[in-house]
């Protein structure tokens, strides 16, 4: 198991350098005072713009799933994580008060969550027990109701009961024993016990709020007690679902109106090796039963380690799915394409049935196929399709059905490989894509550019998927803020038939890519406003973009920088995530081109500008990012334009201060502003924009 990635790093750091190479000229620094006139051609409209651009990259990184968007409470409920069954788990101190605690497959509740933990106490005792720590804690909210569900079974002895405490915990000593308890939030007692398996569920209603609180179990009387599938999970869920996803991060999501949710990643597709990749079917089903599987970002970086990090599949793809639906975006899953990551071992499928890899049995997993060949890929990828949209009749169909969702969840998109690169790549692309196509004509693939923006394995993917007519290609950019808007005209010179593109993963990086210090500052975010304006100029050529990664928890993240941050309790948008935002709420329907009347280009001192008309609400959107750190006055000439309005609205995204970001405790400092303007007759627009802004105009006329 690779603990660090030193060749990523260097991955990262050559990707950056590629402004230094040169790939756009430097723009001029020069700023005028005087207006700058632009002239948006509405009389001249051109590609629609995609229904899915802009969209949501979600990758289980940072602490996103568990402990994130997934709000179950209890770490390892199940204890089921193979060789660290009490990871999370921790005895009052120090297990004096219990004889043993022991993992154990005696009997267990089922076939596949064999694995269960078994308490003795010799004696009665109010330490005899359990806490479970949570994710960095459990969020906790005064007045809010939490589900407690435990299996247990009685053993010798005469265990009366498990009392069940949320509290906090008193001040910790400087060593490493468990901190004796603090605040009681809430209280039961279970009774009733049994010598056989049976499920208790009591509601726990919290007394006050605590960003990091615990749930300690103790046993009633002295004896033996078998404890299995410990949850702890809020009521106030997404749609108030049983297994639902934390409200407050829905609800950023949902607020962007994303076209598209790409899931489940990322690396994590890929895995470290074959055995360690993600493998949807695992992730389907009853919850309890899914298995636990290493998070392939436990220890990717050493200065981020977090070896408690696993994956529950409590948000698997069924909840992958539902989620789209809830936000209405666009499902596209990524499925593995019979390669391990690249940057760990890059393990290969065979392409023929005969034969298979040497794969790592490191993590014990329950996976029904260690020794997959290329075919193995290709069925799940099939499968998947039949689970998504398949009759209640089909067999993988009807596991949706099953689950809750008889209705087809109209998937459109499958991601065949995530970031992959070479020949071993388009070697196996090519099958899987024919034979996804040979059954679903009508599902759109996305195929990978790889890693990096350019260079020889990016040419040579992107010559081959044009060849083989790839539908879209996913094309991947961490770089500096000063890349992003130097390589504004990036898909300008772009073919306009053929291929379309995901700009599936981005993010400017004001250190390097992996860097701890990396920062979402107003640079960053801004030089993607910049970039995003060649995206939407080229609305023929790019059909969905995605910001990466998504989520990251303040105390367990391994990557930064990403869109929104949370700890237990709150959430915030990033600089960046309102750059999102304003580009996915203001997409309009078709690009309309804008001229600068000194014959400027695109970005020239510093300028950047796209529009765009909005045929459902009769509005012409103008974007306009003004990176200088004066007021920068612009007049826009709307040509053609048809039944003119007189007020219009201006977004403003702006700070004096480049390095500004958003925190938990300023959750706005950098945020979008709304003002509104007066429109000239003559269908003018003269505006000042702010220093360091990005401005979105909306002007009530049509083309
Ligand atoms: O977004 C973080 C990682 O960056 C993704 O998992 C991977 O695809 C890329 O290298």
């Amino acid at each position: 198991m690779p603990t660090s990635s030193p060749s990523r790093i260097v991955r990262f750091a050559s990707s950056v350098a590629l402004s230094a190479l040169g790939l756009a000229p430097a723009l001029a620094q020069t700023q005028p005072t005087a207006a700058t006139t632009l002239t948006v051609q509405v009389n001249k409209p051109g590609a629609p713009v995609s229904k899915n651009m802009y969209g949501l990259f979600f990758e289980d990184i940072n602490f996103a799933a568990d402990g994130g968007l997934y709000p179950e409470l209890v770490k390892n409920k199940s204890f089921e994580i193979p060789g660290q069954h009490f990871i999370g788990w921790n005895a009052i101190g120090g297990a004096a008060a219990l004889a043993a605690y022991t993992v154990s497959s005696e009997k267990p509740i089922s076939a596949t969550n064999n694995h269960f933990v078994r308490l003795t106490a010799a004696t009665a005792s109010p330490d005899a027990g359990l806490i479970n720590e949570g994710f960095r804690g459990m969020g906790i909210k005064q007045d809010a109701e939490y589900t407690f569900s435990v299996y247990l079974r009685r053993g010798p002895g005469s265990v009366s009961g498990l009392q069940v405490t949320l509290e906090e915990e008193a001040r910790r000593g400087a060593g490493p024993e468990v901190a004796p308890s603090g605040r009681v939030l809430a209280q039961t007692t279970i009774t009733g016990l049994t010598g056989e398996w049976k499920k208790y569920t009591a509601v726990l209603k919290a007394s006050g709020t605590a960003p990091k609180a615990r749930l300690k179990l103790t046993l009633e009387g002295a004896g033996t007690l078998d404890m299995d599938v410990v949850t702890l999970f809020p009521k106030d869920t997404w749609n108030k679902r049983e297994n639902g996803l934390r409200t407050d991060l829905v609800q950023l999501l949902k607020d962007m109106n994303p076209g598209f949710l790409r899931f489940p990643g990322g690396c994590i597709v890929e895995g470290r090796t074959l055995t360690e990749r993600y493998q949807w079917k695992e992730t389907i089903g009853e919850v309890n039963s899914r298995v636990p599987l290493v998070n392939r970002w436990n220890m990717e970086f050493r200065h981020r380690s977090t070896p408690d990090y696993f994956q529950s599949f409590g948000l698997g793809f069924f909840e992958y799915f539902q989620l789209s639906e809830d936000i209405g975006a666009e499902p596209v899953p990524i499925l593995n394409v019979g390669m391990a990551c690249q940057f760990n071992s890059a393990e290969l499928a065979p392409i023929t049935a005969a034969g298979g890899p040497s794969v790592s049995e490191a993590t014990g997993h329950n996976h029904a196929d260690d020794d997959p060949t290329l075919e193995t890929f290709i069925q799940d990828a099939l499968d998947l399709v039949e689970f998504a949209n398949g009759p209640a009749s089909s067999p993988w169909g009807a596991k949706r059905v099953a689950m809750g969702h008889p209705a087809p969840f109209n998937l459109k998109y499958i991601g065949i490989g995530n970031e992959q690169w070479g020949p071993q790549y388009l070697e196996r692309y090519e099958p899987f894509a024919k034979a996804v196509k040979a059954k679903y004509p009508g599902i759109n693939i996305v195929s990978s550019a790889g890693p990096a923006p350019a260079g020889d394995l990016f040419d040579k993917a992107t010559a081959r998927l044009r060849e083989l007519k790839a539908e879209v290609i996913d094309e991947h950019y961490y770089a500096s803020p000063e890349w992003f808007r130097q390589n504004v005209g990036r898909y300008d010179n772009y073919p306009t038939t053929g291929s379309k593109i995901f700009a599936g993963e981005y993010a400017a990086q004001t250190v390097g890519i992996a860097s701890p210090d990396n920062k979402n500052s107003w640079d960053t975010a801004i030089s993607e406003a910049a970039f995003m304006t060649g995206l939407e100029r080229n609305a023929d050529k790019v059909v969905m973009a995605s910001y990466a990664p998504m989520l990251a928890h303040v105390d367990a993240w391994q990557w930064t920088p990403n869109m929104i941050w949370f700890d237990n309790l709150r959430s915030y948008g990033t600089p960046n995530y309102y750059v999102q935002k304003l580009y996915a709420l203001n997409k309009g329907t078709t690009m309309l081109p804008v001229q600068r009347a000194d014959n400027g280009k695109n970005g020239q001192d510093n300028l950047f500008s796209s529009a765009v008309a909005d045929d459902k609400t009769g509005e012409i959107v103008v974007k306009l990012v003004n990176y200088s750190p004066q007021a920068r006055p612009v007049t826009v000439n709307l040509q053609g334009v048809k039944k003119l309005g007189k007020t219009g609205k201006a977004t403003v995204l702006a700070s004096n201060d480049l390095n500004a970001v958003n925190s938990l405790d300023q959750p706005r400092n950098v945020a979008p502003k709304d003002e509104s303007f007066k429109v000239g007759s003559a269908a003018v627009v003269t505006y000042t924009l702010a220093p360091n802004s990005f401005t979105v105009l909306r002007i009530p006329g049509k083309h």
